[in-house]
Formats: structure tokens, C-alpha cells, sequence
């Protein structure tokens, strides 16, 4: 096949709504990451984009539950998200974000480009509208019983239980979520993108075209999609967050978040190309281009029908490929956020790179196992003792320990110098790993080029592995005890010393060459002790077999990885059921502030009923025999009024002195525990039972009215 002349590699911009987690980045990132440092160790034009979505209701959302603004939200998380990525290795070209001014142009261009084509369509309809909070209920405004699976969560937009997408319309028992009241309908109009349109081309393009160099799982969620008959899909939004629609008669309207957030990438590529003094255009237009997207499977529809369409009417290019990853399960269950049953990537920087001596090895062992389960055709597991288990009896038994035993071997028995190959004596053991030497390479490219990350590291764990098995035919320990006369090696055993620990060698430069775009770190470590420059990465390198020059000296052996204790392991599944514990704790908590039931409503005469008055206390005491009472003296200006109050168990007797309170001061008197209570002292209670007293803001003159 011919070699296209650029690539585009794109990973799903994530909501900058909170932590990512480690399903996230085996899912669009990682695979996305091997992919380009491969291609950039090919030295191909590459450029590898993402950055953080920052529109769309689910900011807000997470604004009001962290009590602030959308602004500071994305804010934060935009910050959090990039710095995880870079300290895990992603090595995007650029970590751009939606909320840019050069973003909100190019999305307003193409939604302009697209609607004077005449290609947009404007209809009116009833959609769902919360009274309360004056607003229109977007996607995930809105949720209610999913038609599908049952699920009594699901948003307006899409099912988090089963995946399904959906429309505000589809869901049993609407409500909104941003007042809890049940919606009206109203009438409002919006844009339209009419796919129903496009079906004969997405369907030549995808199910023709694409059927065999596509994933199957791609294939076979679009030809779903397409046969059941595609419909317009509104590409507006009733909200205030997101980019204005750039038309006189539209205020008030936003694109809808899954028209930007794509063209996120082009927004991003031109930043990119500004930066770099390099032109953007190329790589959206020229169709020697290649154009590959990195995302989830909850992101098909978007990336590989209603994107396409926006692009081709925009006489952009194409993608390439969209090698979607199923998901990531963990630990027999589901990911999720909201049950907090998930390992975010900031937990494993926190509790294993962070406590490394450089972190390198940590990042390299969780790639190593994100790319060893990857999801790439079926959902997959990670589990705590897999991680161990891949990491003690792999990367550390197998691959750590040929390199080890390489560099050991040599520096016992050649002098620490690499020594020559006698070229005579080799025989077929030699001839059979040197093969698998020269071909490796090219097997494990076409992997890396058809996205099949496992398989590729399969291959490359499997080279030290034979690595092994060789040394162990070769036994260069065992024939080091041939020994001449004067004590020394014996010279022909020597020579076939040497021949083993040349071949050895050669082996590690080309496992450091295959495994960089895999492991970067490992990478380099080996490449330290090799003494040799960044250079020898380069793939060109791979399967050469004189890539250590005979009588260089090496360094000293260090091991590349370290073992994985239990006791790692025990901490970590602990955290994960405690984290489940607390977040079932805090729902349970939020449940209950929020049905604490709001009363009827009454009319202001009602109100006006109650003679609500400060008065300040003057003495207080507990009650005999009643552990939550107090006794307090209250002076109202014109009188005194003692009041019982069940308060004993959220404030002394003491501290109630001189303090202002504010009371029911025409409640009809109540016996208890035989003293007269003359009035009742109001309270707020606090979501774990706490009680504290209401006063006025300033002092005031005892008896002054409330109203
Ligand atoms: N923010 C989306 C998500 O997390 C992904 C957006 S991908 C893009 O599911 F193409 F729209 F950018
Ligand atoms: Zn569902």
C-alpha cells in the first residue's frame, strides 16, 4: 500500500467535567498514543490533536453540584485532565480546549457554510421546558425511565446503563433535572441537520467502502444505525453555554454540543499550525491525508455518521479509520462515575507514579496492562491482581529478566564490552533467533498499522521471551566453566560465549526500538544502558542486527521493572470498596436533602398569621431528666418568656447567654417535662442532623419583628 503523505490523528475530547479514568484512556488515548509514536518513529508527517470539550449541559450540571461556575469548572478540569495525560505519556501535539475564541469561530463558520448551502433545515416543535428554572430541558436536563433497558437515570441524550441514544421524547416519566419538577412543552425552533438525507452515502461509504478495513464492531453498529433509517438531527440547543448560533434570529441558541466538539479538532489542528508556523489546511482537505479517529464506542454514531456528513458538505476529507474501543470493565462491574467505581488516572499517578523515584517504570507498567487488555474488539476487565499478575510474571520474569541476564552475563564474561560475532560457528539455534530478529519488525508494524495494539506487544514481549529460551539452550554460564590452563575461559568456548551474548545484545537495541511507542520510558532506560543516542529509535533500525558495535562498553546491569507486591494490591481493592461505600453514603445523603418534601403552598395572610420576633437570651439551663432540652429566659423587650427548646445536644447551657435567637412568639403554650414553653426557637437543620440557631445578621433591639 502506499504511503499517504500526512496523518491526522485524533483523540475524543474529553468533558472537562471531572476526573478521567483509567477505561478513558485504554479506550481513545493510549491506543491513539502507541499509534502516533510509532508513526513518528517512522519519521511520517504526524499530528496529534485533542483537547477538552467544554460545552454541553454536563458542565453546568457539575457547576451546580460543586456549587460554582461553568467557567471555573472547565477551568479546573481542563488543567487536571492534561497534566494526567502528560504524566501518563500521552504526547499530544496539542492539548487545545471548545472554549477558545478560534474554536467559536470555525464552529460558527461551518454551521454558516453549511446553512447557506442550504444544507441545514429549520423546524419548529414542543419540546420539554422547566417553568421553574425558566429553560428549555437540553439532553442531560432532563431524565427520566429509559425505554430501552428500564433504567430510571437515564438522560435526554443517552442511557448511561445501556448505552442507547436517545431524545428527550423517548423517556417514561420525564423530569427535570434541574428542579426536579415534571417539564411542560413549548414551542420553540431549531436547526436541523437532515441525515435521512446523507443514508445512500453513509451507507456506499461505510458498509461498501469500509466493510473490511473497518472493525467490525464499527461496521456493525452504523449498519444498525443506517438501516433503521436515519432522521434530521438537530444541531441547536436552547441554553446559554455552549457557541451562540451566529444568526440574527437565534438568541438564546446554542450548536448543539456534538456539532462543535468535532470541529474541536479542526480548531485544533489550526492552533497547532500556528504554533508551528505550519498551514492547517492540508490536513483537512488534501485527500492524501490521513485521518484516523480515537474514541470509545459510545462515540460512533457521532464520529462515523453525523460528523462525516458535516464534513463532506464542507468538502473536507474523510476519516481514514475510526478504530473505536469497546469498554473497560473493572473488577467484574462496570466503570462508572457516578457510582464512583472506577480508578481514575489521577489515583494511580497519586499512588504509584508520584511515589516513584521518576515514575517512568509506573507509567510503563499501567500502558503495559491497558495494552495487554485492551478492549479492542470485545469489553475487557481490569482487575488489580491481572495488573500484578501481568507485570510480575511478564514484564518482570520475562522481558526485565532477559535484559537483566544480558547485561549480567556480559559484564561477568565479556568485560562489559559488547563482543564480536564469530561468524563460523553459528548454528541453527543462532540462525533461528536471529530470523525472528529481521522479521519481528515488519510483523509488528503491520499490527501497529491494522490497530492491533495487543497483538503487537504480544509479539514484542514474546521476542524477549524467545530471547530467553535461547539463553537457556546457549547456557553461556555453564560453558563459561571450561577453563584452559592458565585459569581462563577456555578460547572456543569463549567464541561461542561471545556469539550468544552478541546476538543477546542485539536483541535488546531492537526490543528498545519496538517497544518505544509502547513503553517510552522503558525505552529510554534501555537506551542509557546501551550508551546510545534517541537516534537508534528509529523504526528504520528495527531487525538490523549490528546496531551495538562490537567492543563498546555498556553500563552496568539495573533493573527496568520492579515486582508488584501484594500488598499494593490489597490497598488498591480496598480503596475501590470504600470509594462504592461512601458514594452510596453521599447519594443517600443527597436523596434525603433533596426529598426533604417541600409543605403546600399557603397564601400571606397564612404567613402573617405567625409572630415571629428576636429576643435575647438571658439565662439558660438543662432540663432534669431530659438529655435533649434546654430552659432558656428570653427577653422580647415589653416581656419575658421562657421557652423550652429541643437543642441540648447541639449547644451548652453557656453559650446561649447574650446570644439572639429568633422565636414563634405567638405559638399557643405547650407543656414540658412539666415547665411551660411560652414560644418556640426556630432552627436550621443541617443534612447530618445538626441543629443551629437563626439570628439576625447584626444585633438588633430585643423584640423586633421578623417578617
Ligand atoms: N466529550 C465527548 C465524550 O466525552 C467526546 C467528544 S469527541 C468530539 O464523550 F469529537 F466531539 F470531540
Ligand atoms: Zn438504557
Amino acid at each position: 500500500m502506499k504511503q499517504p503523505k500526512r496523518y491526522l490523528i485524533t483523540s475524543a475530547l474529553p468533558y472537562a467535567n471531572g476526573l478521567k479514568h483509567l477505561g478513558h484512556l485504554a479506550g481513545a488515548y493510549l491506543p491513539a498514543d502507541i499509534y502516533v509514536r510509532y508513526l513518528r518513529s517512522q519519521k511520517r508527517d504526524v499530528v496529534y490533536v485533542c483537547g477538552s470539550d467544554e460545552h454541553g449541559t454536563a458542565i453546568p450540571i457539575q457547576a451546580t453540584k460543586e456549587g460554582t461556575t461553568p467557567q471555573a469548572i472547565i477551568d479546573k478540569y481542563h488543567e487536571i485532565c492534561k497534566q494526567n495525560f502528560s504524566d501518563l505519556g500521552i504526547s499530544f501535539d496539542i492539548y487545545h480546549r471548545t472554549s477558545e475564541k478560534i474554536h467559536h469561530e470555525t464552529s460558527k463558520e461551518f454551521f454558516t457554510a453549511l446553512n447557506d448551502a442550504g444544507q441545514l433545515e429549520i423546524m419548529e416543535s414542543e419540546q420539554y421546558f422547566d417553568e421553574e428554572a425558566n429553560s428549555f430541558l437540553a439532553d442531560r436536563f432532563i431524565k427520566g425511565t429509559c425505554p430501552n433497558c428500564a433504567y430510571d437515570s437515564a438522560f435526554g441524550d443517552q442511557c448511561e446503563k445501556c448505552g442507547k441514544s436517545l431524545s428527550p421524547d423517548e423517556l417514561i416519566n420525564p423530569v427535570s433535572t434541574l428542579s426536579g419538577n415534571t417539564p411542560i412543552k413549548k414551542n420553540t425552533k431549531h436547526w436541523y441537520l437532515p441525515l435521512n438525507k446523507h443514508e445512500e452515502f453513509l451507507n456506499n461509504w461505510i458498509t461498501k467502502e469500509h466493510a473490511k478495513d473497518w472493525k467490525q464492531n464499527v461496521v456493525g453498529q452504523c449498519k444498525g444505525w443506517i438501516d433503521g433509517g436515519l432522521l434530521p438531527r438537530a444541531v441547536t440547543r436552547d441554553l446559554n453555554w455552549g457557541v451562540n448560533v451566529p444568526l440574527k434570529n437565534a438568541s438564546g441558541k446554542v450548536l448543539y454540543v456534538w456539532f462543535d466538539a468535532p470541529i474541536g479538532y479542526i480548531s485544533a489542528t489550526k492552533q497547532w499550525a500556528l504554533d508551528n508556523h505550519k498551514n492547517w489546511e492540508p490536513y483537512w482537505k488534501d485527500n492524501d491525508t490521513q485521518l484516523v479517529h480515537f474514541i470509545g464506542k459510545d462515540n460512533i454514531v457521532f464520529h462515523c455518521i453525523i460528523f462525516p456528513v458535516m464534513l463532506k458538505l464542507h468538502n473536507y476529507i474523510l476519516p481514514t479509520n475510526v478504530p473505536a474501543n469497546e469498554f473497560m470493565n473493572l473488577e467484574g462491574d462496570k466503570m462508572s462515575t457516578s457510582r464512583n467505581w472506577k480508578i481514575d488516572m489521577q489515583d494511580y499517578i497519586d499512588d504509584f507514579v508520584k511515589k516513584e523515584n521518576g515514575g517512568g517504570q509506573c507509567v510503563d507498567m499501567l500502558r503495559y496492562y491497558l495494552t495487554q487488555i485492551a478492549p479492542e474488539t470485545k469489553d475487557s476487565e481490569f482487575t488489580w491482581k491481572g495488573f500484578q499478575d501481568a507485570i510480575n510474571s511478564e514484564l518482570v520474569a520475562v522481558f526485565g529478566n532477559f535484559m537483566n541476564r544480558t547485561f549480567v552475563l556480559m559484564h561477568k564474561l565479556c568485560n562489559g564490552k559488547v563482543p564480536p560475532l564469530h561468524s563460523p560457528i553459528i548454528d541453527e539455534i543462532d540462525k533461528e533467533l536471529i530470523n525472528k530478529i529481521e522479521q519481528s519488525p515488519k510483523k509488528i508494524a503491520t499490527l501497529i498499522e491494522e490497530y492491533k495494539f495487543r497483538d503487537a506487544l504480544f509479539e514484542i514481549i514474546d521476542l524477549s521471551r524467545k530471547g530467553n529460551q535461547y539463553m537457556q539452550k546457549k547456557e553461556p554460564w555453564i560453558k563459561a566453566k571450561q577453563v584452559a590452563a592458565d585459569g581462563s575461559i577456555d578460547a572456543s568456548a569463549q567464541k561461542e560465549i561471545d556469539n550468544c551474548l552478541h546476538i543477546c545484545l542485539q536483541l535488546c537495541a531492537n526490543i528498545s526500538i519496538l517497544i518505544n511507542p509502547f513503553l517510552p520510558n522503558t525505552s529510554k532506560k534501555m537506551l542509557h544502558l546501551m550508551k546510545v543516542v534517541d537516534k537508534l529509535l528509529d523504526w528504520e533500525n528495527a531487525g538490523k542486527l549490528n546496531l551495538l558495535k562490537t567492543g563498546y562498553s555498556l553500563r552496568g546491569p539495573e533493573l527496568l521493572f520492579r515486582k508488584i507486591e501484594d500488598e499494593e494490591i490489597k490497598y488498591q481493592l480496598e480503596k475501590l470498596k470504600s470509594n462504592i461505600l461512601n458514594s452510596k453514603k453521599m447519594k443517600e445523603e443527597v436523596q434525603q436533602t433533596i426529598q426533604a418534601p417541600t409543605k403546600p403552598v399557603i397564601q400571606f395572610d397564612d404567613f402573617t398569621k405567625l409572630d415571629l420576633r428576636v429576643g435575647t437570651v438571658l439565662a439558660c439551663e438543662k432540663v432534669e431528666k431530659a438529655d435533649k432540652l434546654l430552659k432558656l429566659t428570653v427577653d422580647l423587650g415589653t416581656e419575658k418568656r421562657t421557652i423550652v427548646s429541643g437543642i441540648a445536644l447541639h449547644y451548652k447551657s453557656e453559650e446561649l447567654v447574650d446570644k439572639q435567637v429568633v422565636i414563634v412568639a405567638n405559638l399557643a403554650p405547650r407543656k414540658m417535662k412539666g415547665i411551660e414553653s411560652q414560644g418556640m426557637i426556630l432552627t436550621a437543620e443541617d443534612k447530618d442532623g445538626k441543629l443551629r440557631l437563626l439570628k439576625p445578621e447584626e444585633a438588633v433591639q430585643p423584640g423586633s419583628a421578623v417578617s
